[in-house]
């Protein structure tokens, strides 16, 4: 008896016979590498639930950004830790804030890396929200004028990128007018437009110290079970000129990668974001699962689902693997 089947194994017998018809691949420039700048000196705050991930003070960045570069890594995220809160998150926005400063500084140093500005308050508030408070609610008008300060600052200080974070609604309109009105036309905005309510932030609010002191991001960040309302999230921000799309977190939201990347045409950038990085990493201490394996498969499966761009606490290990490999 003749047996019709199809013969899929002929191009998986060799490495280079896979690499041959190999669909996806990652690059050091695909990477952006989150940083935790704090205020103070001589600091070197491993984060707990991080192991690898630091809070850096000013005067350690400079290594620290001679160290990216040598890694073929093209740009970094900022996000800041302050001495000090107020209500009204000021550190956000002043032009000797933390972010402003280690933007200045990395310029200076290494005028081609891409700074991206993560524009949020809740590192800067001292109730963690992400927004102005009247009681027990977060307003989103009166936010949208303290973001717009915070963004024009970045951008003066020199931020290549505006990463608006914060989910107010409005916020790339706002932020588009108050850059362009201050004269920065050419600035991107980097809107985190699909940015789910997960629990998956936890370690990073140990990082950037930015836990809400009462309730929750549930009125302003997305519901994990939608889909329909991401694409009506994307599609405002496109609108009002968002130049890149992000979608956060990234491993639990993979589908939504894909929806975005099908029905717009912008970049799509994937936040791998703490907890994932923490889950890895706790099972590879563990002996668990082989570390390097998982990461450039986790990395390689959000880029198949269409990520141009991964915001990623790997960077610096995927892109060191990656160089060995060559
Ligand atoms: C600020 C912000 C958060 C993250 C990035 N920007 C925390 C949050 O929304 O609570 C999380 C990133 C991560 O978990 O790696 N709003």
């Amino acid at each position: 008896m003749e047996l019709q089947f199809s013969r899929h194994r002929r191009l998986r017998t060799s490495a280079n016979m896979r690499a041959l018809v190999r669909e996806t691949h990652l690059h050091a420039e695909d990477f952006i590498y989150p940083l935790f700048i704090i205020e103070g000196e001589n600091i070197k705050n491993e984060v707990p639930s991080m192991p690898g991930v630091y809070q850096l003070s000013m005067d350690l960045l400079g290594e620290e950004i001679d160290d990216i570069v040598s890694l073929g890594i093209k740009s970094v995220i900022l996000f800041g830790v302050p001495s000090t809160k107020d209500e009204c998150g000021s550190g956000a926005y002043h032009d000797h804030g933390i972010v402003q400063v280690a933007t200045r500084f990395i310029k200076e140093r290494h005028p081609e890396m891409i700074v991206v500005a993560d524009t949020c308050l809740c590192e800067y508030t001292s109730h963690g929200h992400c927004g102005v408070v009247e009681g027990d609610r977060v307003l989103n008008d009166p936010s949208l004028e303290l973001l717009v300060q915070t963004a024009v600052s970045q951008a003066k200080a020199g931020a290549d990128i505006i990463a608006p974070s914060n989910m107010m609604d409005g916020f790339v309109a706002a932020i588009r007018a108050g850059l362009d009105e201050a004269g920065f036309q050419e600035v991107p905005i980097m809107s985190y437009a699909v940015k789910y309510s997960s629990a998956f932030y936890g370690p990073f609010r140990d990082a950037a110290d930015s836990t809400p002191q009462f309730g929750d991001r549930k009125t302003y960040q997305m519901d994990p079970a939608n889909r329909i309302e991401a694409m009506r999230e994307a599609e405002s921000d496109v609108l009002e000129g968002a130049d890149f799309l992000i979608v956060k977190p990234g491993l639990p939201y993979l589908d939504i990668v894909r929806d975005v990347k099908n029905n717009f045409n912008l970049p799509v950038v994937v936040y791998n974001v703490s907890g994932e990085y923490a889950m890895v990493k706790g099972a590879a201490q563990n002996g668990w699962i082989d570390e390097k394996a998982v990461v450039l498969e986790m990395l390689t499966g959000m880029k198949r689902a269409g990520a141009d761009l991964i915001i990623t606490y790997f960077a610096k290990d995927a892109a060191r693997w990656l160089k060995e490999q060559k």
